[in-house]
């Protein structure tokens, strides 16, 4: 928390000139990266070159380099989370609580959170690039939805599928025990781009 706190004291005073403070939420590490529903939270992350292809909009297109991001403030119910057998907790998320291994076949519902955001478009998988993080105490808490796309398409997909309004009336059962009381998308430029934007330094 020192050197966040300290990289955000130093980023928002350079910024200070050209930006106001508008949201502070601190977040944390919850474990061994867990959201506070206790399930780890990243498993399925796209690594190094397909997280690249995954966040960032390819060379040759507008806005190379750069990325769509979506950030939604999610306010946990985990009373009635924890009141959920192990086994229901674990078909709302669709996969094991102890070491995140994704439910196979029968035991994976259709409206576990994997099977609504684990989507396809013609073929092509929406994959995103997830860096959320738990936040809150112990009166209020849940995650700080954060993740970065290549093609803002690929949130609305899955936004869609997880709030039942993709033409197959499945809602994701995750929206039963948590609600996104904020949501914002964003467009963070690429290197270039803020460099021909800004100037050299
Ligand atoms: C209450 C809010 C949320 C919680 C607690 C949550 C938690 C989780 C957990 C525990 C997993 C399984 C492990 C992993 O692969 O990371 C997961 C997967 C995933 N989540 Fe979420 N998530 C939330 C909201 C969202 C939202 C809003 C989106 C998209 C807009 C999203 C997209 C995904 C994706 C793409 C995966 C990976 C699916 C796969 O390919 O297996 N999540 N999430």
């Amino acid at each position: 928390m020192d050197t966040v706190f300290d990289t955000a004291l130093s980023v928002h005073r350079v910024m200070a000139p050209v930006a106001g403070l508008d949201l502070d939420v601190p977040g944390f590490v919850y474990h061994d990266s867990r959201d506070l529903t206790g399930f780890i939270d990243g498993t399925a992350n796209p690594k190094d070159e397909a997280a690249r292809n995954a966040a960032l909009v390819p060379s040759g297109t507008v806005g190379a380099g750069g990325a769509f991001v979506l950030t939604q403030q999610w306010v946990h119910d985990l009373g009635g989370f924890n009141a959920l057998s192990l086994g229901d907790q674990e078909g709302v998320i669709g996969r094991t609580k102890s070491e995140s291994v994704e439910l196979q076949g029968d035991a994976m519902p259709p409206d576990s959170h994997v099977s609504r955001t684990d989507a396809k478009v013609d073929g092509i998988a929406m994959k995103i690039f997830r860096r959320s993080f738990p936040y809150g105490t112990v009166a209020r808490h849940g995650l700080y939805f954060l993740a970065f796309a290549c093609d803002v398409e690929r949130f609305d997909v899955q936004l869609r599928r997880m709030y039942g309004v993709s033409g197959d009336g499945v809602h994701d059962r995750i929206t039963e025990f948590s609600q996104a009381v904020t949501g914002s998308y964003w467009f963070a430029p690429g290197e270039d781009d803020l460099k021909a934007a800004l100037g050299p330094g």
